[in-house]
């Protein structure tokens, strides 16, 4: 059977057309996290960090992995106008049934549609600053979201210490990972969805250490660090330029 490339934008679209099935998602030491609840993509404000930073949004949005579109949403009805990206063109689909305006089927490192614009806010939640895939492309991530965004813009992103954990798999997958000479939050992801298998994807779970080498190397600085007691944190980034 094929991998399907688009597998986590299905889940999504069979859920708001009322299939709730669970999903799981593999790793490629074979340790697997489920039943995965879809649910969680649905409704904004659940994470008290993704509320704080929202409070930091201003002018025109660019949500990058927009996933079903629940803060493109929100950011809609609080009067804002924002264009959401997701290189799943099924999740794209399902946020514009639920109501974002626009929405483009776009891998941010690969910008296109996008590039007409010039963005006051770029919004990274779920984890986002992950979609950087890797240590190497990080930088090369915040050297793009330059390039689209005003001189006074900001970037919201939530990211995971994800060293800080006692799960002896986790532990065990980081041991491996820097025998390798690789960063522990580096690692390559599937998901599994009614007897279906996704491509293995790479996802970066970036620590505020890594985050904050990552921007030495940009033309963006930390502003501000909001933490949440479970490891999660969201940053407020700034450009250094005035
Ligand atoms: C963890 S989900 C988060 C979805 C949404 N931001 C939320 O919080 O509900 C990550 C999303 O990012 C998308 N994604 C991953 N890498 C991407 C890339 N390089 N460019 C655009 N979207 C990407 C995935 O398809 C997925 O929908």
């Amino acid at each position: 059977m094929p991998a399907k490339p688009d597998l986590f934008g299905h889940v999504l679209c069979n859920y708001l057309k009322g299939d709730k099935t669970p999903y799981g998602i593999r790793r490629d030491d074979g340790w697997f996290e489920s039943p995965e609840n879809p649910n969680v993509y649905f409704k904004h404000g659940i994470y008290e960090i993704e509320r704080k930073g929202m409070k930091h949004a201003k002018g025109l949005v660019l949500d990058v992995g927009l996933g079903a579109g629940r803060h493109a949403l929100y950011f809609q009805k609080k009067g804002l106008k924002v264009v959401g990206i997701d290189y799943d063109s099924y999740c794209v689909k399902t946020a514009k049934a639920r109501g974002v305006k626009t929405a483009f089927t776009e891998d941010i490192f690969k910008p296109n549609h996008i590039r007409k614009y010039t963005f006051d806010t770029i919004w990274l939640a779920g984890n986002n600053l992950g979609v950087a895939g890797t240590v190497h492309k990080l930088p090369k991530l915040f050297h793009i979201l330059d390039k689209l965004t005003a001189d006074n813009a900001v970037i919201l992103a939530t990211g995971f210490e994800v060293e800080k954990t006692t799960n002896p798999d986790h532990l065990a997958y980081h041991r491996r990972q820097r025998k390798k000479g690789k960063y522990p939050g580096q690692m390559k992801l599937r998901i599994e969805y009614k007897g279906l298998i996704g491509e293995w994807f790479q996802w970066l779970h970036v620590s505020s250490k890594l985050l904050k080498e990552a921007l030495e190397k940009t033309p963006w600085k930390l502003g501000k660090l909001i933490r949440a007691r479970d490891g999660h944190y969201l940053a407020v980034i700034v450009k250094k330029r005035p």
